[in-house]
């Protein structure tokens, strides 16, 4: 039986629980035992070894993938501990710490699940999971626990969703993996079987940030759902901006990318967008957006809107301050302005339709492209490209995202653009 965990990492986005449910469940059919890893890569190097025992008797509903149900014993306290498969939970399994999305930071992070355990996972919103950003993972010693922990929880496929940082750091284990079963075995901490067995990981990456920056793929999974969050913003913010004949300048994330700001400004009708992919024409900009929004005020316009990507005003690349484009518009055209930073609002809550289709979509493909993974074959991201579900070199993906952030930096903006996406450049 393969055993295939996932586990979601970065910053969260809608979605991520979406391509745990589908992963599980899909693995399921296939005959797979299935594992959620709690906390990210940080529950990978933590793996289950302090995990505190469990003392009492646990029981389950027992139910098949026909939807059939039998009580096994009397008290189902904690209903969701149970293998969709039926197999009982062995002694040490049942905490309630181990809920897979239980909220305790102790307890076991690799925890075996079953069908039931994700059931309406698809409409919940960041990751019930958890997440984080492991600074542990970033060396080699977290790197070196985490296939151990792998290894001793018999895992031989690893699902991972998250941004640009975590597929690096997924292309990274990758590449070590080798290195690491052969000193986990020099060491002693894995055995001969064991280093042969596991001689090869399967690895597969899922898109998971609102930021939609990540190359080869024309979408990433939450990206649509913080695109409605902050058009929901846009309207209030718009109601109020009418009524006092105001301007807002409106911040919202992305980090280096513009995706976000520029699709919000083109829902939202802005007044004018500052994006890192593209500065403003002229330098100093004060003189091309004041002329825009001089012209819209004359066409009768009651509101303006200005919108920052957070990558825009990185003093490293093109500082563009909310605060210094509100003095600008305050004293240049006398308009009563207010700064408005939408922050982590963009993050959260129930994705979207789109963030339940696309991952639901992925994680089957991601499944598949395990099953299918050979010694010899790449390890994939799975992205879309013109509405198809498409498997993409991780290694090569993560390469091409890192080259746009390398392009930003040195202000080579055309070479950005065509690197992350033709047709947004277009
Ligand atoms: O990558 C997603 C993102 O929300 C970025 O848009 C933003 O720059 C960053 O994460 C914020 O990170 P944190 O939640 O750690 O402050």
């Amino acid at each position: 039986k393969t055993k295939i965990a996932v586990l979601t990492s970065g910053g969260d986005s809608a979605g991520m629980n979406a391509v745990v449910r589908a992963i599980v469940k899909y693995g399921i059919t296939k005959g797979c035992e299935m594992f959620v890893v709690r906390e990210g890569y940080e529950g990978l190097v933590r793996g289950n070894a302090d995990a505190p025992t469990f003392k009492r008797k646990v029981s389950f509903n027992k139910h098949d993938l026909n939807g059939h149900t039998e009580l096994l014993d009397d008290t189902s306290f904690i209903s969701n501990l149970r293998y969709g498969d039926g197999t009982l939970l062995k002694e040490g399994e049942g905490d309630a710490m181990d809920h897979p999305g239980g909220r305790s930071l102790k307890g076991r992070y690799i925890i075996r699940v079953g069908w039931d355990d994700v059931r309406g996972w698809f409409a919940e919103g960041g990751t019930l999971i958890g997440t984080a950003r492991s600074a542990a993972f970033r060396t080699r010693e977290g790197r070196l626990s985490a296939a151990k922990n792998l290894i001793h929880e018999g895992i031989d496929a690893l699902a991972v969703c998250g941004g640009d940082g975590s597929l690096t750091g997924a292309d990274l284990f990758r590449s070590e993996w080798p290195s690491l079963v052969s000193d986990l075995k020099a060491s002693g901490d894995i055995t001969e079987t064991q280093a042969n067995y596991y001689a090869h990981l399967k690895i597969v990456g899922l898109v998971g940030s609102i930021d939609n920056d990540m190359s080869m793929t024309d979408t990433t999974i939450g990206a649509y759902t913080a695109l409605h969050r902050i058009c929901e913003s846009m309207d209030n913010i718009n109601s109020t901006a009418f009524s006092h004949s105001r301007a807002f300048v409106v911040e919202v994330m992305g980090r280096h990318c513009g995706w976000l700001a520029l699709m919000a400004g083109i829902s939202c009708g802005a007044d004018f967008i500052f994006i890192p992919e593209r500065p403003p024409k002229a330098h100093p900009w004060e003189d091309e957006m004041c002329d825009n929004i001089h012209r819209h005020r004359e066409a009768g316009k009651r509101t303006t809107i200005v919108i920052v990507a957070e990558g825009a005003h990185d003093a490293d690349l093109n500082p563009i301050r909310a605060e210094d484009v509100k003095t600008v518009l305050s004293e240049r055209l006398g308009l009563d302005t207010r700064v408005t930073c939408l922050g982590h609002t963009q993050r959260g809550g129930r994705p979207c339709a789109w963030d339940r289709i696309l991952p639901t979509l992925q994680g089957v493909e991601a499944v598949d492209a395990l099953l299918e993974a050979t010694p010899e074959t790449p390890s994939y991201m799975i992205g879309m490209h013109e509405n198809k579900i498409t498997r993409v070199p991780l290694v090569e993906a993560v390469k091409m995202t890192q080259s746009v952030a390398v392009a930003i930096k040195d202000k080579d903006f055309e070479k950005a653009m065509s690197l992350r996406d033709p047709e947004f450049c277009e």
